[in-house]
């Protein structure tokens, strides 16, 4: 980016309306640069060094912003769609005007950590197939998952398209159905909860990789993706943006 740009732009990019409206701040004298009343809305100003005030109060430009999500179900991992409502849908006013995207896609039923930016860079990185970023993921399971299944993960099993995973870490949780030693009341179809960490991004990778092993995934929630975890403090459909010390480690 550029270290001098038009006022109007980024007056415009940190939400105080449409160039137009902009140019009416700028010509009833609502608008200082370094404290002098601004003349002209395309005058270039150093957004870094440059000190902005509207109507008296601050600019705090900035160009990037990083929100973390905990994803309700129900919404889709889009930016816009003409008939499901959206994870941006969900967010704050405030963000809007900052064209965020969500950092890869959770399904509609799928919950949990989603990163959501306009850093299209750092988008790049984490979602790069050759960078391996991993993503751990709880999954709730039909019937007894097991140490075989582990195993199969291990060495990488083959989608339905013909897709060989690589190779994926799974940790049991609890072990439910089979042979009913999970004693939990002879429900006949039980649960296994597992954690499940995963390297790539397949579409609906985890539920075929069960199926893949004859299971199927009745709940499934994002926990982390790289350095990033899921702030367990966040109610579903709730946003924070990125801490100082959680942004510095994804972008190492
Ligand atoms: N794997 C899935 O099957 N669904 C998701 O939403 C994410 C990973």
């Amino acid at each position: 980016m550029k270290a001098t740009q038009r006022l109007d732009k980024i007056l415009a990019h940190v939400g105080l309306g449409t160039r137009s409206e902009i140019k009416q701040l700028v010509r009833r004298g609502a608008v200082l640069v370094n404290g002098a009343v601004a003349k002209d809305s395309g005058m270039q100003v150093n957004p870094q060094q440059d000190k902005l005030e509207v109507d008296g109060a601050p600019i705090l430009y900035r160009e990037h912003v990083y929100l973390m999500m905990n994803k309700p179900p129900g919404v889709v991992s889009a930016t816009e769609d003409t008939r499901e409502r959206t994870v941006v849908d969900l967010l704050d006013k405030a963000y809007r005007h900052f064209s965020v995207f969500p950092v890869g896609r959770l399904d509609k039923d799928t919950e949990g950590l989603l990163l959501l930016t306009n850093d299209g860079a750092l988008a790049h990185r984490l979602l790069s197939p050759r960078k391996h970023v991993p993503k751990t993921y709880y999954a709730r399971v039909l019937g007894r998952v097991d140490a075989a299944d582990g195993e199969a993960f291990k060495r990488g099993v083959t989608l339905d398209d013909g897709y060989t995973t690589l190779p994926a870490e799974l940790e049991i949780l609890s072990q439910g159905g089979g042979d009913g030693e999970s004693g939990s009341g002879g429900d006949s179809e039980e649960h296994s909860e597992v954690l499940l960490t995963i390297v790539e991004g397949k579409f609906h990778q985890v539920k075929r990789m069960f199926i893949a092993v004859g299971k199927r995934v009745d709940y499934l929630k994002r926990l982390s993706m790289g350095s990033l975890k899921l702030d367990e403090s966040l109610r579903p459909g709730e946003v924070r943006e990125l801490r100082e010390d959680e942004l510095a480690r994804l972008l190492v």
